[in-house]
């Protein structure tokens, strides 16, 4: 069996409806399923998936491809791991196949950051590592973690790697735009390194920690380039995933060494913001990994803080965390550290709901003598019941109220009813097509383009008559993907879309124009009639696009001869001979 076909035959066991709804739930519209779209910020059901055709598409961002991609995209995993999840899924045994890993234009870069990693581990290992080993060990970081987390050291003299790499034949500038370089020196001199991990798990940047008294900066980290955009990736993303799929839960820490620490006790199901505030991308990251999401940030104002913005942000995504806060500035770390393993494990079990933790908060500070402040108290935790969606949990924290300020259960929950009419109407104006993108007008020669190519799909005559006629497609991706459905026709025998998607692997701009052909409301079946006027609206096309350039050409010519010959050749097209 060539690889071709294995991978059809994975492909064609498992069905692209199944995967697609373990992941995500899809509701059933005429012969499509539908549901919403994982891969951009979204609420309404606009990606589809079609079971006859074993491909999905949304319609709003675009994401398109089969089952091998969903999988993939979602979670961010190579073709490699992909196939041989789907492979297990399928019944379909690997063994004995080499598959190959498709090789982006990104690969070198991400060699030199492969050397770099090997080279400041390494060091740790030698003897200018005693000092720092004697740091980690004080700070209960045995070598058993330094492995698990690949921690390295860079060194005290300012150019060894720059030297090391020069040496190698890297150029200064490469080594520059991967911020490894700084100046004329070693970004990082006399740290201890961090390697972080895009979401496959390649290593992307580093974070150096100083490890002596020196008054720098606490953790200096990769700046922003190609393969490193720190909002965009979370720190342990890609060992946290398997974790999180056994414990169906997972804790967001905010520094790296609240997850190193955590892994010392057991708890892998761990991703950390490294400092920042959350952003879009990294929410979505995380509830794509779990519904069930633990905020564990540190116990000072700044971590109670962070709790309320990232809190508030998974409420907007429908989501209610839970919470552990942490007090007397313990961070996760030094709480492990100080309590043990045991207290926090059992700081998860009770982890409280963010919207009792909101209660709380609210709480804080509030002078219960001050009938001002009580008032607004009420008012506020009211105003935070009235976002849920749950009424027995309003019921019973407005009885709590009550019963706390001697109050009539009636007087507030006229004030929820009223605040949740308000909120309802504020929220009404957001119609739900909204968020489609008005499609680009398309005028009749593209449309004949983007028809031919379907029925192309449908039968290889469509694609041997169009080589036959030689007709030219005006953009570079149409000309590129009729050339590649013409090859695989030759190659495979026949034509099936979703094996297509597979072996046009990591051509995105290839694959979101077959997804616009295929998503065309066009006939099933190939009619001929139909498809001759194609052919004459493109060649129409053709000939009106060579009568302008001819017109140009005739313009610029000089000599009287040659200008006689464009223009019967112009006369020529015109009657079509
Ligand atoms: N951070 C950073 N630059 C700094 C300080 C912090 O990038 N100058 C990021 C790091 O990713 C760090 C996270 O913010 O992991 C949390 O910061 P902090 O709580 O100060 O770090 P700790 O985890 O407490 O680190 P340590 O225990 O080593 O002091
Ligand atoms: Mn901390």
């Amino acid at each position: 069996m060539n690889e071709h076909d294995l991978y059809s035959e994975i492909r064609s066991k498992v069905d692209i409806v199944d995967v697609v709804s373990s992941y995500l739930p899809l509701t059933q519209k005429g012969k499509n399923f539908f549901g919403v779209c994982p891969f951009h910020d979204d609420t309404n059901p606009s990606m589809s998936v079609s079971r006859d055709l074993q491909i999905y598409r949304c319609f709003s961002c675009g994401a398109s491809g089969n089952v091998f991609n969903f999988v993939m995209n979602y979670e961010h995993i190579s073709f490699k791991e992909a196939l041989s999840l789907l492979a297990k899924r399928a019944g379909v045994e690997l063994k004995g196949f080499k598959i190959k890993e498709s090789v982006s234009k990104n690969a070198p870069l991400y060699t030199i950051y492969e050397l770099a990693h090997k080279f400041y581990q390494n060091n740790l290992n030698t003897s200018y590592g005693k000092e720092a080993k004697v740091y980690l060990k004080g700070r209960g970081i045995n070598e058993d973690v330094i492995k698990e987390f690949e921690i390295g050291l860079s060194l005290k003299e300012s150019t060894v790697l720059k030297d090391l790499m020069l040496k190698k034949g890297y150029d200064l500038k490469t080594l520059h735009n991967l911020g490894l370089v700084s100046d004329d020196h070693d970004t990082y001199i006399n740290r201890i390194m961090f390697p972080l991990h895009d979401l496959e798990g390649k290593v992307v940047g580093f974070s150096g920690r100083i490890y002596d008294n020196s008054n720098l900066n606490k953790y200096l980290n990769t700046k922003e380039t190609p393969l490193f955009k720190k909002g965009q990736l979370l720190y342990h993303y890609h060992i946290a995933r398997e974790e999180v799929r056994i414990k169906k839960q997972v804790i967001v820490m905010e520094g790296f060494m609240d997850v190193i620490r955590a892994s010392t006790i057991g708890v892998k199901n761990t991703v950390a913001l490294m400092g920042t505030a959350m952003t879009k991308e990294q929410a979505n990251l995380i509830k794509r990994l779990s519904n069930d999401i633990i905020l564990c940030f540190d116990g000072d104002e700044a971590g109670r803080h962070a709790t309320l913005v990232n809190g508030d942000h998974f409420v907007s995504l429908g989501i209610t965390p839970k919470v552990i806060a942490l007090n007397n500035d313990y961070d996760p770390d030094t709480y492990i550290l100080e309590k043990g393993g045991e207290h926090f494990q059992s700081l998860i079990e009770n982890a409280i709901s963010y919207n009792d933790y909101k209660i709380k908060v609210l709480k804080e500070g509030v002078n219960l003598n001050s009938e001002e402040e009580v008032a607004s108290y009420i008012h506020q935790v009211i105003l935070e019941a009235s976002k849920w969606n749950d009424e027995i949990k309003q019921e019973i924290v407005l009885k709590k109220l009550a019963k706390e300020f001697d109050m009539e259960y009636n007087t507030l929950e006229k004030r929820l009813l009223e605040l949740t009419s308000e909120k309802n109407k504020e929220s009404k104006p957001s119609v739900k097509e909204s968020s489609l993108p008005t499609p680009k007008r398309k005028n009749k020669y593209d449309q004949a383009i983007l028809a031919l190519l379907y029925y192309m799909l449908k039968s290889d005559k469509v694609v041997t008559k169009c080589e036959k006629e030689g007709l030219f497609f005006p953009l570079e991706t149409e000309r590129v993907l009729f050339s590649e459905i013409s090859y695989y026709y030759k190659k495979y025998g026949i034509m099936n879309v979703a094996d297509f998607y597979t072996y046009l692997t990591d051509k995105e701009e290839l694959k979101s124009l077959l997804s616009e052909v295929l998503a065309q409301e066009l006939n099933e079946e190939v009619d001929k009639n139909e498809v001759d006027l194609l052919f004459q609206v493109v060649r129409e096309y053709n000939v009106k696009e060579e009568v302008n350039r001819l017109q140009k050409k005739i313009k610029e010519e000089m000599d009287p001869l040659e200008k006689a010959k464009i223009a019967e050749r112009i006369r020529k097209l015109r009657i079509g001979s």
